[in-house]
């Protein structure tokens, strides 16, 4: 899966040396646990990653999710998961992104959405656009702010999509056209 994901590295601050590549079966449990310890997903959620991270190992194609990792040192200290948007030419989705919670505001965020966006750029389809459905609650604050800090635009809203107070938020990021 993901072969074609280099390793990339970022440094936020001194000493404190990130790498992005693709992820692999060891990191599976690692994304679960990261996931039921976020203070933000349930249970559920994290069996619903697991099954999608199972997908992509079990058929990698084009067609399927993509799993990146991204460690402090030999740590993981979070993941993100994206891919093609079924029924759409160029469009992918950033499904999953999640960081250790005792690893936040250290870059990882950054570090995998450049991934992503990296990856977008290369690919061999022609990405146009990149899309990411959020919540618009308090606790997705941090989520957003990083949407933006890495050029995503809030393209749409649709209220109390999720709950009552629940909004849905759609960032879109939309890719320089290859020549
Ligand atoms: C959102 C999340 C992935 C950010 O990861 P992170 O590694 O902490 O982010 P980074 O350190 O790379 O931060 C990059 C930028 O995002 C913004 N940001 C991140 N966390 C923030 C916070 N708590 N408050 C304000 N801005 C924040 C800032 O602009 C930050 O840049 P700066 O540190 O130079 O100010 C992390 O908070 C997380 O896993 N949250 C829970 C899961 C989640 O909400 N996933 C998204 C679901 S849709």
């Amino acid at each position: 899966m993901n072969d074609d994901t280099a390793v990339t590295t970022a440094t936020t601050q001194p000493g404190n040396a990130l790498s992005v590549g693709a992820s692999t079966l060891a990191d599976r449990r690692g994304i679960y646990d990261i996931l039921l310890h976020s203070g933000i997903f349930n249970q559920s959620d994290a069996e619903c990653v697991d099954q999608m991270f199972s997908e992509a190992f079990a058929k990698s194609s084009d067609d399927n999710y993509r799993f990146i990792s991204c460690r402090a040192g030999d740590q993981l200290v979070g993941f993100a998961c994206y891919g093609r948007e079924a029924l759409t030419h160029g469009t992918w989705d950033l499904f999953w992104v999640c960081v250790s919670s005792s690893a936040r505001r250290q870059g990882a965020g950054r570090a995998l959405f450049a991934e992503v966006q990296r990856q977008a750029a290369c690919a061999a389809e022609c990405v146009r656009l990149i899309v990411i459905y959020t919540s618009s609650t308090d606790q997705y604050a941090p989520a957003r702010r990083l949407y933006e800090s890495m050029g995503f635009t809030r393209a749409a809203v649709v209220l109390e999509y999720y709950a009552e107070n629940d909004d849905l938020f759609i960032y879109t990021q939309r890719l320089a056209r290859k020549e």
